[in-house]
């Protein structure tokens, strides 16, 4: 297993390119179930989750090439088994979103249960309920959900108790081949469901609310795009460098932003007094340190609240600001597994359920550390970046599910990082 090892307080400088969003690339990708013939993307990202998913597909008797210099992928939909098998879900839990195409276009699935992950149960009731009110049959068997529709999928109104990103992305691709109306309240408002959306909009489906709390989604005939879909940028790669620019008191421009994606976020980190100048509608952004940071505190909450995916990271940051910084995370019920590690450098946190304090300032001493789960071991390389002297952080395969090549980026820009074999 690789680790990286990062020596701390050195000033980059120079210029970013975020790649494209992986929670876009993801629900994109797995929507080539819906279509009859082949699909071609461009500017995907080079991440393990994308290599799962294109495995995953591949199990069920998809065809596939990417091309990972070019970020081109095409895929040619020939589903002969209609299974998500454990193997690869249980790797990736955005598996989930295999669910809702195969019932659509197939009428039938099996699909693992995604199984918990590092930073809560996870559990997907909320997507099965929604298809059962459908007219699906689905039971859970063995740890697999298996879904039979008896006769055609009937559009519904459908509510969800609590926000759900997947959730709602699935209902998208199930109303799309529903009969009549399909009514989703309580939506997720993410970006990634509107470029979902979006999507199948621009592929003949009449959709009405994208980015609303309330979605209305016509079922119709889907017509496969013809020209290669582009992956927008991702949002939360664009905050972590944010998060990193700070970190290492450093004037960065990260350029192929999603600046308009990160309201909460940028509100954030300028009332910590870092100063963020945002050129071309935020697809550039210009980080300019500053010599005093405030204590904050902040909430997460569903878009366009402050995103739980920047939660780990804006807290490593929090130990730069003057005096006691709080957080609280409403999303996820065990998303603080990177504040022991981060302990470990020195930092000054108490967590009391979802609450967590920072004191600050705090100066950080490198220190060998383990990730967790994906941004957790965001969190990590920043606050390595920011501690005085060497810190190794193991497991850091988690990082490479969801960050392309965050290693190579930090080396071009001056950072002392180097990935190790453990
Ligand atoms: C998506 O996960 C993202 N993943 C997550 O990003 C992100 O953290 C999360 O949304 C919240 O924004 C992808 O888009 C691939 P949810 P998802 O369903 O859809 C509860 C990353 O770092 N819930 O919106 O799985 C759930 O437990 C990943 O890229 C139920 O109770 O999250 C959670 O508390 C991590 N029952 C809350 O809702 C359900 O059926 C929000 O979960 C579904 C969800």
């Amino acid at each position: 297993m690789d680790a990286l090892q990062i020596i701390g307080q050195k000033p980059l400088s120079g210029s970013v390119s975020i790649s494209g969003s992986k929670n876009t690339a993801l629900p994109f990708l797995f929507s080539t179930l819906l279509f009859d013939k082949p699909v071609s993307f461009s500017n995907i990202p080079r991440l393990w989750d994308i290599e799962t998913t294109l495995k995953l597909l591949q199990d069920m008797g998809c065809a596939y090439e990417w091309n990972k210099e070019t970020g081109k992928v095409q895929i040619v939909p020939q589903v002969k088994n209609k299974t998500a098998s454990y193997d690869w879900v249980k790797r990736m839990r955005a598996g989930i979103l295999a669910l809702g195409p195969l019932v659509a276009k197939f009428g039938e699935a099996k699909v693992s249960l995604p199984g918990g992950c590092a930073i809560g149960a996870r559990p997907v009731n909320f997507h099965l309920e929604a298809l059962r009110k459908m007219g699906a049959q689905v039971e859970v068997d063995q740890g697999y959900i298996l879904a039979s529709v008896p006769s055609r999928l009937k559009g519904a109104t459908l509510v969800f108790p609590e926000v759900s990103v997947t959730g709602t992305e699935n209902l998208l691709y199930v109303g799309a081949f529903a009969e009549g109306e399909t009514v989703i309240e309580n939506a997720a408002k993410e970006p990634e469901v509107v470029a979902l959306a979006n999507l199948l909009q621009e592929c003949g489906i009449q959709i009405e609310g994208a980015g609303t709390s309330q979605i209305k989604i016509k079922g119709g005939n889907l017509k496969t795009p013809t020209e290669a879909i582009r992956i927008p940028s991702d949002r939360i790669e664009t905050g972590t460098w944010i998060s990193i620019a700070m970190a290492t008191q450093s004037e960065i421009l990260i350029e192929n932003a999603a600046g308009a994606e990160l309201a909460k976020v940028l509100k954030a980190y300028r009332a910590m007094g870092l100063k963020i100048e945002e050129e071309n509608l935020g697809s550039s952004l210009r980080v300019v340190p500053q010599d005093r940071y405030e204590a904050i505190s902040v909430e997460t909450e569903p878009y366009p609240g402050f995103p739980t995916d920047m939660q780990a990271q804006v807290l490593a940051n929090m130990c730069q600001a003057q005096g006691t910084s709080h957080m609280r995370e409403n999303i996820f019920e065990n998303r603080y597994m990177h504040v022991a590690e981060l302990r470990r450098l020195g930092a000054k946190i108490s967590t009391d359920g979802n609450l967590a304090r920072v004191e600050g300032p705090t100066p950080l001493k490198g220190a060998p550390m383990m990730a967790t789960d994906l941004r957790a071991s965001a969190s990590l390389v920043v606050a390595a970046l920011m501690a005085q002297g060497t810190s190794v952080i193991s497991r850091i395969y988690h990082l490479d599910r969801g960050y392309d090549h965050l290693d190579q980026k930090l080396q071009k820009l001056g950072a002392c990082v180097t990935r190790i074999a453990q």
